[in-house]
């Protein structure tokens, strides 16, 4: 199995932290790469920094609130991006890398698009005019176990559960889904999507695979009522979603590119973002 594909397996939403601050080597490592630069499939540059309540102001911490869903968090990811076309996708692709690594160094995270006081941490991160600031994380070692408001969050987002592969993923039309066994080589990347975290775990991703190329058509099913501070939330849920396509795909040895294609079909109730494009294949 992959390194991509256990890290996948492995990261689950934390809301509930031990407390006990992060191990000063992990942090320094985490640390240098989520201030190192960053490019989405979009062109998009987001910036990211680690926010530690330990070297805050109480004052001030005490409006970096979460609206009590995170118990005992220290340590939070944040970002910003400047407005432009598919920032937030750019957003989301990146981030998701970097939540990635802290569950390789035996860190909890939770993407948090909703919950969180967005006017503390804009100020905290000092937030430009022309700048977002879509989603933020926590990060620390987690709890041994969930609070009360953790597990009642579980259960109504029916965080456990993922959609099957025929709701998610189609041969040449939106009438045909598209098999493991028909993905072939890439039926890890595809299901990597399918284990990906999404707001209220909506699983807005739907996959259009050509049938005589490797040409994979990524197009969001958005829901009413997910945009908030200008943020269309589920565009971070397509970055997460490409972000464990590609990387899984580049773990396998299978070169490819994002590109806008003309020939992806058109559907009324999708929005179209992006396609996939094996090179060499
Ligand atoms: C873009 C995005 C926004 C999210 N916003 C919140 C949030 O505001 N508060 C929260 O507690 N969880 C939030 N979540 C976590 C989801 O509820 C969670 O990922 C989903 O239920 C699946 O559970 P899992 O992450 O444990 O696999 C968000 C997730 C994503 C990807």
């Amino acid at each position: 199995m992959p390194e991509i594909t256990s890290l996948i397996k492995k990261r689950v939403s934390c809301r509930t932290y031990a407390d006990k601050p992060v191990e000063e080597k992990i942090l320094q490592e985490f640390n240098c790469l989520v201030a190192a630069q960053h490019a989405g499939p979009f062109g998009n540059k987001p910036k990211y920094q680690l926010i530690n309540l330990d070297m805050t102001e109480p004052g001030e911490w005490k409006k970096l609130g979460t609206y009590g869903v995170i118990k005992n968090a220290r340590l939070f990811l944040a970002g910003t991006i400047k407005k432009g076309n598919k920032a937030v996708v750019d957003y989301g692709y990146c981030m998701e890398s970097l939540i990635l690594q802290a569950t390789a160094f035996g860190l909890g995270t939770c993407w948090m698009a909703g919950t969180f006081s967005a006017s503390g941490f804009a100020r905290a991160i000092q937030l430009q005019e022309d700048e977002l600031l879509p989603a933020i994380s926590p990060v620390g070692y987690r709890a041994d176990r969930q609070s009360f408001a953790e597990k009642i969050f579980r259960l109504s987002a029916g965080s456990d559960h993922r959609k099957p592969w025929p709701d998610l993923f189609f041969a040449g039309n939106f009438s045909t889904p598209l098999t493991q066994a028909q993905a072939g080589k890439y039926s890890e990347a595809l299901e990597n999507i399918r284990l990906a975290p999404s707001a209220s775990n909506k699983q807005p991703w739907r996959i259009l695979r050509e049938t005589t190329t490797n040409a994979f058509h990524f197009y969001l099913e958005r829901a009413f009522g997910y945009k908030l501070r200008e943020v269309h939330i589920q565009d971070i849920d397509m970055g997460i979603a490409m972000n464990h396509f590609a990387l899984t795909a580049q773990e396998m040895g299978i070169r490819g590119k994002w590109k806008i294609n003309e020939n992806a079909p058109p559907k009324s109730s999708l929005d179209y973002i992006i396609s996939w494009q094996e090179v060499g294949g």
